[in-house]
């Protein structure tokens, strides 16, 4: 994309086009004239705006002005791993090339942004969009989501990063008000937007739903004027997020530039007629109008929608090549990771001939046609029981029992939640009780017959976890339980198979303690995308060395998660962050928290040993430099993890005052990556980035397994 100079060209350019619009056919630009699309000037040449959902892969079409989906077989597409399988991987390489994937295939099915990726900071456990973000960690969102966003942009196509700022929650999205001290705000929350915005040159984003400060997102004079424009020097377009708006003079007024809603009333919607009539009237300027659509045009050039040379300079780009498929399952790949594996039950050997039992819902259930606007219409997706029949072929007898029932609903045909995604404050949380009492004997009878039939198998795998009946847009969990009595379930089959593997799919952590003592192998998968089935054959075969590490804690419960224990989570009109910067696994490390798989974890079949870490200075920035040698049988990939730890510093007991928490530092904080690949035996070296500035305070460098710590003074 441009660089400044260039884009002062074109800005110029795109001045001298919004002179000879007239006031209407600006208005028309600047609000959604569709569901997704906003209106075009056909006598000057310049096309509406289409967009599109969203992060795992372009999302069906819709009719215009319904939420009735168009149907049809043209709108399939490649299904590809959660943002938050993204960020299991840890590799900026895949998640580069699978946002060159979104990118491509955004552009090949006609869209010119793409609503993703989401980058919100995984506050709680509970928050019902979890899957579609990255981390609880800023600098790792930050990071990934940058690479993401470049692979997009390579194909004129605007990335759209999502949601601008602190939507943590989906109970009462619209009208929740963040209650955080600045400090927080902008050390935990506002990291990775800045990065994708500035270093990612993100070309749009979309404001939130909630409100922070007293102002809604989509229209505050904070978030939008002062800190994105004036602060930033932002330059790229703001989209509110769909019905975000709510006062046509305060949208007019902030640095918001298009408004998009989900009512098919546009021509009502608050940067539609009433705007007209403001500035008609006087009361707002014109200029105001012209700023937003001059960014507009501005885009538009950036993207060769318009300049005249659109039709031979504009990428066409593709979808549902196979290399799109490839890209899905190298990332699918390396998202899923290890979480124990004992007596090294894992893994299993296709070779001896067996019989297999996979028991739960999940071993045979679809994911891509879920969880709000993120769902995906995929061109095919593998589940884990295809996956494994397909990798082991004929000679092995591969069964599946259900064990236990869901309640998710398969979302009808043509019907669409989000035309009443506005209602009832636009989401709430959800009724564990009322679901699980109804179904209760069905369910013991389902478990029942599972426990009788796993006896008679040599291998049973459980394949269990979440769905997006649980991780969902407009819906956060009441609790980490795993739903359906799965625990009761796992517990009668490990008395009867003691070596059973158990699987569990989400998007978000679930509570273990019910059984994970007694369990010896267990895997983690985020919805892995449509060939999530085929990676997971082959980490359980041993065809694929695990190496994907969780990019956030998994707690023993919500509870233990400092929103629940020092802040508040879920709001209702208000929700404070009174844990202030200390989220995930800076508040556990600094007071002596332990979850069931703290942040970074993540176990391989091989083995690493770390030698002689060495931490080295310049102008040009700060590294780490490592030997790592594979030690194990197998070849691996090493995810190494560098860390800046404050010397001396044991655990905290929590101040009595949670204001003190304002002066304290987390004791840890993640400062660099990187991913090494080595084949047993192999010794090989990695050099690491250190974020921030150059420390003059390191005294020294540790080692451990899984990670480097760069230790410094107490003081710095
Ligand atoms: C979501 C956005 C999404 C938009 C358009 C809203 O409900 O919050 O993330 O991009 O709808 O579907």
């Amino acid at each position: 994309m441009e660089n400044q100079n260039g884009y002062e060209l074109l800005k110029e350019r795109a001045k001298s086009l919004a002179v000879m619009l007239t006031l209407e056919e600006k208005i028309g630009m600047i609000h959604g004239a569709h569901l997704f699309s906003t209106q075009g000037v056909e006598r000057l040449g310049i096309p509406p705006l289409v967009m599109s959902d969203g992060p795992m892969g372009v999302r069906q079409e819709f009719e215009p002005d319904h939420w009735k989906a168009v149907g049809g077989s043209a709108d399939y597409a490649t299904y590809l791993p959660c943002n938050s399988a993204l960020a299991a991987t840890w590799n900026r390489d895949l998640a580069s090339a699978t946002g060159s994937v979104l990118g491509a295939e955004a552009r090949g099915r006609g869209k010119d942004i793409i609503l993703a990726p989401g980058i919100n900071i995984k506050r709680s456990p509970l928050c019902g969009r979890n899957f579609e973000y990255f981390s609880e960690d800023p600098y790792l969102t930050g990071e990934l989501a940058v690479c993401f966003i470049q692979g997009i942009q390579q194909w004129d196509v605007a990335a759209c990063v999502k949601h601008f700022a602190v939507n943590n929650q989906e109970t009462q999205r619209l009208w929740t008000e963040v209650e955080i001290d600045e400090a927080a705000l902008r050390e935990i929350y506002l990291p990775a937007f800045y990065e994708c915005l500035t270093r990612g040159k993100s070309l749009s984003v979309m404001g939130a739903y909630n409100k922070l400060y007293g102002e809604h997102c989509c229209q505050s004079q904070y978030l939008l004027n002062d800190l994105l424009r004036k602060e930033w020097s932002y330059e790229g377009v703001v989209v509110s997020d769909w019905g975000g708006v709510h006062d046509t003079k305060l949208a007019a007024m902030s640095e918001l530039d298009i408004e998009m809603s989900v009512t098919d009333n546009f021509d009502e919607y608050y940067m539609a007629s009433p705007l007209k009539k403001a500035v008609e009237e006087g009361s707002i300027p014109e200029c105001r109008i012209d700023e937003k659509v001059t960014r507009i045009l501005a885009l538009m050039m950036q993207l060769h929608m318009i300049g005249g040379r659109e039709k031979t300079e504009r990428k066409s780009g593709a979808y549902n090549v196979p290399e799109h498929r490839q890209t899905a399952l190298e990332t699918a790949r390396e998202s899923i990771v290890l979480l124990k594996n004992e007596r090294k039950i894992l893994p299993l050997d296709e070779k001896r001939p067996q019989k297999i039992l996979l028991v739960g819902e999940n071993a045979q259930r679809f994911h891509s046609n879920g969880g709000g606007s993120a769902e995906m219409k995929a061109l095919y997706e593998i589940s884990p029981l295809m996956g494994i029949k397909m990798l082991l072929g004929g000679n092995v007898k591969v069964d599946f029992i259900q064990g236990y029932k869901s309640t998710a609903k398969e979302p009808e045909d043509g019907v669409n939640w989000q035309e009443k995604s506005l209602e009832d404050g636009g989401g709430h949380g959800r009724d564990n009780q009322k679901e699980s009492q109804s179904l209760a004997q069905e369910r013991a009878e389902l478990r029942r017959e599972a426990v009788a039939l796993a006896k008679a198998y040599e291998t049973v795998i459980y394949v269990g976890g979440l769905n997006h009946d649980y991780d969902s847009e407009g819906l956060d969990r009441s609790d980490m339980t795993l739903p359906y009595e799965q625990d009761l379930l796992i517990q009668a089959l490990l008395e009867v198979k003691p070596d059973m593997v158990v699987v569990l799919i989400g998007g978000s952590p679930v509570e273990m303690g019910a059984w994970i003592d007694k369990a010896p192998a267990v895997l983690w998968s985020y919805y892995a995308g449509m060939e999530g089935g085929t990676a997971l054959a082959e980490v359980l075969f041993g065809r694929v060395n695990p190496s994907g590490k969780l990019p956030e804690t998994f707690y023993k419960s919500h509870k233990d998660c400092s929103a629940h224990l020092v802040g508040e989570f879920a709001g209702e009109k208000t929700v404070s962050y009174k844990e202030g910067i200390f989220v995930g696994y800076r508040f556990n490390e600094t007071f002596g928290v332990k979850p069931e798989f703290c942040f970074g974890h993540g176990l391989s079949y091989t083995c690493f040993e770390y030698k002689e870490a060495v931490y080295e200075a310049s102008e040009s920035g700060s590294y780490i430099t490592c030997t790592i040698t594979n030690t194990g049988e197998r070849a691996g990939a090493e995810l190494v993890q560098v860390y800046r730890m404050v010397r001396g510093q044991d655990i905290l007991p929590m101040p009595e005052e949670v204001s003190e928490l304002q002066n304290m530092r987390p004791s840890k904080e993640l400062a660099g990556f990187g991913k090494i690949y080595l084949n047993p035996g192999e010794t090989g070296q990695i050099k690491i980035a250190v974020k921030g500035k150059v420390d003059t305070s390191v005294l020294g460098v540790g080692s451990s397994v899984e990670q480097i710590c760069i230790v410094v003074d107490k003081e710095s």
